[in-house]
Formats: C-alpha cells, structure tokens, sequence
C-alpha cells in the first residue's frame, strides 16, 4: 500500500450512505418525499413516493419537522408553501424545470393585462410567485377535472405547458389561451423511433404523459400522470409497454409488474434526453449532505406564501 492509499484508509472511512440517512431521519423526525423521477437509490429510501399531486397531498398532512423533498424545485417550494413552520430541504438547489423557468411571474403578469377577464389556472410546474397571480393550480392528474369545474363562461388563460394545456382543451372541449412553455423532457421523444418501436413490438401499448407533443398523445393507447402510467401497466392485461415519461418511473413499473417488458420511449437525438436533468441533479450523496447539514433549505417572502397558498389551497379542494 503506498503512503496515498494508507491515508485514504485511515482518514476517509466509506459512509454506509443508506443507513445514514435512515439514522439522521430518525434523528431529525423528517419525511423523506421523492418523485417517480428520482434515481432509484433515492426511490427506495423515501418514506413516500408519487406524482405531482401526491405529493403535495403528503406535504400538507404530515407531523414531521423536517421535510427532505427529493424533487425539484417547484415540488419542495409547494411543500414550504404548505407548511410555513417547518423545514423544507432540498439536496440541490439547483434542481429546476424548463417549464418553471420558461414562465418568469413578471411576463405572465403582463400576459394577464394583455388578455384582461380571463382566469389564470397554472400547472404546479411553476414558481410560487407565478402561483401567486393565479387563480387555480393543477397537476396533470387533476388538470381536466379542475377546468371542468370552471363555469362556461368564464375565459381561461393556461399556463406553462401547451402541450397539457392542448391535451385539456382536446378532453373538455373548452378553448384556452396557452401560455408556450414546455418540458424539455417530454418534448424529446421521436415519433418516427417510436413508430419503429412498435413495429419490432407489435403488442407493446404506447403510453404517455400529456406533456408530451401532440403527435405523440395522438399515437398514445393510454394518456395520464407518472402515477396513472404506473396504475395503468400494474391494472394492464398486456404484458409490453413504450413508456413515453421520463424513465425514472420504470423503476416502480418494473418493481410492481416484474414479469411485464418496458421500453423507454427513445429521444430524437442519440442522446439520454428521456432523464431529466434537473430531476437527476439530486444524488445520494446530495441527499445525505443536505439532512447532515440542515441544508440548502427551501426560504420563501410571506407575501408570496400567502398569496400562492390560495390557488393551491382551491386545486386540493377541487381535485
Ligand atoms: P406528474 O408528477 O404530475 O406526473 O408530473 C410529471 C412531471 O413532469 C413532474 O415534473
Ligand atoms: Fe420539469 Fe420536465 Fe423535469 Fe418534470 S421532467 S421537472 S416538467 S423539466
């Protein structure tokens, strides 16, 4: 062993990061919330895993002190908005979305003023200030329930995703203004690989999240949230499935149906443009560093909070 070696062994004893975290959990009295989207490391340490609106329902009915929300952003932001006294953290901060980050508060600000007597319902990929001038909040599970709900005569502006935004006017029959943001994720998948998909498996059932391009959904057999996906091939009688989401979710899909195939929807590029990268930000390490340190902790202006609260408040009513 040379003198480097020797020293690696003395000074730098592996962490066990798994058991670490569960002990700091315990220590801290946190819950540990994790999107489909997590790599599976993290998937198979949280106390809770699911989709958009799930986890937004978990975030405002628990008894923990500490929130570690293993997400993006948005998602943690949502947590805080929710529970104002506790400690949201998130492994790195840095860990947007190209749908929040494509809808700045100010320019939907100036959109409502362009397009006066509409109400404005944004999907919960969004800032808290964006969801601070909006009326109603949706997730892609509750999304046509909520716009059903809103009287006839009243105008809509939608925002960020166009393409959710298209899939709910297709389902409701209720026009909308649309904001043009989208998911860089979602917006990857190529219709012609896919047609070659399905031609090498002809009983594979093509399904996909409604962030995806309209040529997509069109093609799509089954059309719904990480967590309708996942129902969807556990409840299947088919045994194949092109998974047009981003591929974390095949994780849970394979743990609940490990008999049954799953094929990842391929991207456009030769590129692994079906992970999110933002969602991938966030490693064990990440995770274990932020429950050590207390931090980056989610921090919010009450103002924003306040006002944010209400649409999210609405959507949980509604949905
Ligand atoms: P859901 O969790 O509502 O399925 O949304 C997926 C997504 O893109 C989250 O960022
Ligand atoms: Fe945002 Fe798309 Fe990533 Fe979801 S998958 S966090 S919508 S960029």
């Amino acid at each position: 062993m040379n003198t480097l070696e020797f020293k690696k062994e003395i000074c730098i004893p592996s962490l066990d990061l798994a058991s670490e975290i569960l002990a700091l959990k315990k220590k801290m009295n946190a819950v540990i919330l994790a999107h489909y989207y997590q790599e599976s490391e993290i998937q198979d340490l949280a106390d809770f895993i699911g989709d958009s609106l799930e986890l937004s329902k978990r975030a405002a009915a628990t008894e923990a002190d500490v929130i570690v929300f293993a997400g993006v952003h948005f998602m943690a932001e949502t947590a805080k908005i929710l529970n104002p006294g506790k400690k949201v953290l998130l492994p790195d901060l840095n860990a947007g979305c190209s749908l929040a980050e494509g809808c700045p508060a100010p320019m939907l600000k100036q959109f409502k003023e362009e397009h006066p007597g509409h109400i404005v319902i944004s999907y919960i990929n969004c800032s808290a200030a964006v969801k601070a001038i909006s009326d109603i909040i949706c997730t892609s599970s509750n999304a046509v329930k909520i716009v059903e709900q809103v009287p006839a005569d009243k105008k809509i502006i939608f925002a960020p995703d166009r393409n959710l935004g298209r899939y709910i006017m297709k389902k409701t029959g209720r026009e909308m203004l649309l904001w043009d943001g989208s998911c860089i994720v979602h917006e990857t998948f190529s219709d012609r690989k896919i047609i070659q998909l399905k031609t090498e498996n002809p009983n594979a059932l093509l399904i996909a999240h409604p962030e995806c391009e309209e040529v997509i959904l069109n093609r799509a057999e089954f059309i719904g949230s990480t967590s309708a996906l996942l129902k969807f091939t556990a409840e299947s009688t088919s045994n194949e499935f092109i998974v047009a989401t981003e591929e974390g979710i095949i994780h849970q899909m394979q743990k609940l149906s490990p008999q049954k195939k799953f094929i990842p929807a391929p991207p456009d590029a030769n590129c692994s443009c079906n992970e999110c990268p933002y969602m991938k930000l966030n490693t064990l390490e990440k995770l274990y560093l932020c429950m050590k340190d207390g931090r980056p902790e989610i921090t919010l202006d009450e103002d924003i909070r306040q006002k944010a609260l209400k649409p999210i408040q609405l959507m949980l009513e509604m949905s």
